[in-house]
């Protein structure tokens, strides 16, 4: 299924219906390619997994001008789509960042795509493979909805991303959206995730933290 398919909204749509569907998504990648700022190479490799429209990896090049930039994406649409938008200053790989060799590089990143990942066994493997991939001083670096700790936070922070929905959407297509989407994505504690990340080697940060959202930094 394509990502727009996938998120419910008409292919060509993704760029002006992302932010209706998650809150804080612009402040989000913001943050996450704020924190590229740390890594020490001006002209740093990134490869951004599941990069879609490319949004994150536009950001991350004004923060490192000088960055080479490499999209792997499933979806040919979306990868067609971050061509456009960076003019051509991304190299994409139609490719699934799950079974893919990760190039050798100084940054791994990605927004709103490892949740596809279905099993803590594989995404274990992923951040493994990741951290495999970065030059010594490198950084992993996430933006996605990490699950609270305990259940009453979880459903406070359900309850406002239902909120955020409804500001868009109608109140039953916003029911439908965050029912369908957790049938679909898998969500684990930010503290699992921090976890997943000690285990594969990285020493992590959570950067920023809204509701359910959050970044998370790793450095090899
Ligand atoms: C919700 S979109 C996020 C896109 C972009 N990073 C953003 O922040 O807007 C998720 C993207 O991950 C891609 N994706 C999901 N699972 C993937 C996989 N296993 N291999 C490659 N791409 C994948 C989808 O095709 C889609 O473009």
């Amino acid at each position: 299924m394509g990502a727009a398919a996938h998120l419910g909204i008409k292919q060509g749509e993704y760029d002006r219906a992302i932010a209706t569907l998650i809150p804080h998504y612009s402040e989000l990648l913001d943050g996450a390619a704020a924190a590229v700022d740390a890594v020490a190479r001006l002209t740093p490799a990134v490869v951004d997994l599941g990069t879609g429209s490319g949004t994150l990896a536009q950001r991350i090049l004004k923060v490192r001008p000088k960055a080479r930039l490499i999209g792997i994406d499933a979806d040919a649409t979306m990868l067609a789509a971050a061509s456009k938008r960076l003019r051509g200053k991304i190299q994409t790989i139609e490719e699934n960042f799950e079974d893919i060799l990760i190039p050798r590089c100084d940054v791994v990143s990605a927004s709103f795509s490892l949740h596809h990942i279905p099993t803590g066994r594989r995404k274990a493997a992923v951040y493994k493979r990741c951290f495999a991939a970065l030059r010594p001083g490198g950084m992993f670096v996430s933006a996605d909805c990490y699950l609270a700790a305990n259940k009453p936070m979880q459903k406070r922070h359900r309850d406002a991303w239902l909120a955020h929905l409804k500001k868009h959407h109608s109140a039953r297509k916003a029911e439908t959206f965050l029912r369908t989407w957790a049938r679909e994505d898998v969500y684990f504690t930010l503290d699992r995730e921090v976890e997943l990340l000690k285990e594969a080697g990285f020493s992590v940060e959570v950067t920023f933290r809204r509701d359910s959202f959050a970044v998370i930094a790793g450095l090899r």
